[in-house]
């Protein structure tokens, strides 16, 4: 795959959904446009921005800036960073808070922060008032590749991950790829795992470009960008023949049936970044398809030795504190998979690999035999 890396302007990725239909704005330094895109979206719009304390710290006087440079007033809501803001107490804070802001219906929320944000700020945008409008500003790669796009807001219950939400598309997403700069070396490798996966799902270029170019990805400039924009586009394309997950768009579930249930049995902590269970999610499902005599093995290999190189867990053991703490057994990974929503009718969905680059929906894959292979998985890893 040869691919053109010069840099000229924002790279704008439309999202199709008809009257619904919003752009991505990918690029550097694209924070500063906000005000004026959301002036020329919007005229006379008032709005309220959600952030967590770190990102205010870093992102907070510019976003203000650069609303006010465009005579837009904002007020501000600033919630817990991490996981525990995706909770009823976080949504209840986020919903008092635009009404005491006297957000109304015509008026604007702007999410600015990584997943957590976007989801708790966009499922609160959902749900006041009956619904107001709402911007992503992703401040982490997972967000501007994934959590960002696609309209999936939500919060976490006590029983499980993301099982309260509503589809609620944003208007706009600024993805700023220089504000990636920011981020720890080990959060910007959990967001490439969501990069890697649209390679592994729809684009065997694509990958095989990840291969040669990650470590330019990771460096900032114009092969960042495109890994982004690549990845924008495979999901909003799929999101715009799919909406709401009536089909294909379980394909972007790739290496999560597994990885949330790593996630859970881990507590939801730092011991497991999302990213990271999608990483040992995605090779645990290629070695799956490969068992189901699906993908060749070799492949299911060449999987698991890029996402080594680029640094991530691919393995239980892995898993930070594996070795002092455990994890559950099979059938406690089994009970967490059964609680995932991708569970229909009682039985689990599991997306599988046929080769790098086509990966098949799959509702029939035997309960036993997944047990089976995570018992033999486990017992590997603490031989
Ligand atoms: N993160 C998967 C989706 O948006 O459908």
């Amino acid at each position: 795959m040869t691919v053109s890396l010069t840099n000229t302007g924002p790279t704008v990725v439309e999202v199709a959904l008809g009257d619904r239909a919003y752009d991505i704005v990918i690029g550097r330094d694209q924070l500063a446009s906000l005000g004026e895109r959301i002036a020329a979206l919007r005229p006379g719009v008032r709005t309220a921005i959600v952030t967590d304390r770190t990102v205010a710290k870093h992102w907070l006087a510019q976003t203000e800036a650069s609303l006010a440079a465009s005579g837009i007033a904002s007020s501000r809501i600033i919630v817990d960073e991490g996981e525990g803001s995706k909770t009823y107490a976080g949504f209840q804070q986020v919903c008092e808070g635009l009404i005491s802001a006297k957000i109304e219906r015509n008026d604007l929320v702007i999410a600015l922060g990584g997943g957590v944000v976007g989801d708790l700020a966009g499922f609160a945008a959902a749900a006041v008032r009956r619904g107001v409008d709402f911007v992503q500003v992703p401040t982490s790669l997972l967000a501007q590749v994934d959590s960002s796009v696609g309209g999936k807001t939500g919060i976490n219950s006590p029983q499980g991950k993301n099982l309260i939400g509503a589809f609620h598309q944003p208007v706009l997403v600024i993805a700023d790829t220089a504000i990636l700069d920011t981020l720890s070396p080990r959060q910007f490798r959990a967001g490439y795992a969501e990069v890697a996966k649209y390679g592994l799902l729809g684009d065997a270029a694509f990958f095989a470009w990840l291969e040669a170019h990650h470590a330019e990805i990771f460096s900032g400039g114009a092969a960042r960008e495109h890994a982004i924009a690549t990845s924008c586009r495979a999901k909003a394309a799929i999101v715009a023949r799919d909406e709401r997950e009536n089909g294909e768009r379980a394909l972007l579930n790739l290496g999560h049936t597994f990885g949330h249930a790593l996630e859970a049995a881990t507590g939801f902590s730092d011991r497991l970044f999302h990213g990271e269970g999608v990483s040992v999610g995605m090779v645990l499902a290629a070695q799956l398809s490969a068992q189901l005599g699906m993908i060749a093995a070799d492949d299911a290999t060449r999987i698991q030795r890029h996402l080594v190189d680029v640094g991530l867990p691919t393995r239980l053991q892995d898993i930070a504190g594996f070795a002092q703490e455990g994890l559950a057994d099979a059938d406690a990974l089994m009970a967490l998979m059964a609680q995932d929503k991708k569970v229909k009718r009682g039985r689990l969905t599991f997306i599988l690999m046929r080769a790098i680059g086509q990966a098949v929906i799959s509702n029939d894959v035997e309960p036993a035999l997944v047990r089976d292979f995570l018992a033999r998985k486990l017992q590997d890893a603490r031989a």
